[in-house]
């Protein structure tokens, strides 16, 4: 599990393996249009203010998975403990 904080929404959330972050930072009052939920369409385009994501979509190109500011959270995760989403 990892956590997720919501920096504007002023909420942080668990992120259990048997959810995604979508599902996450639903659950915690946060409203992000989805639409493949399965990293292809690029709709729930996240932006990340810290921490790594561990990007498991298909959108992103090379450098953006480098930099690591925004994430596709129907399908990706964090390489570390903690994510902070501007949402
Ligand atoms: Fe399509 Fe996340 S909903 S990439």
């Amino acid at each position: 599990p990892f956590q997720v904080e919501l920096r504007r929404t002023g909420r942080t959330v668990t992120v259990t393996p048997d959810m995604s972050v979508l599902e996450a930072v639903r659950l915690a009052g946060a409203d992000v249009l989805s639409s493949c939920e399965q990293g292809t369409c690029g709709t729930c385009l996240t932006p990340v203010l810290e921490g790594a994501p561990e990007h498991r979509d298909s959108v992103l190109a090379d450098h953006e998975r480098t930099v690591g500011d925004c994430m596709l959270p129907c399908v990706s995760r964090s390489c570390g403990d903690r994510l902070v989403l501007d949402l």
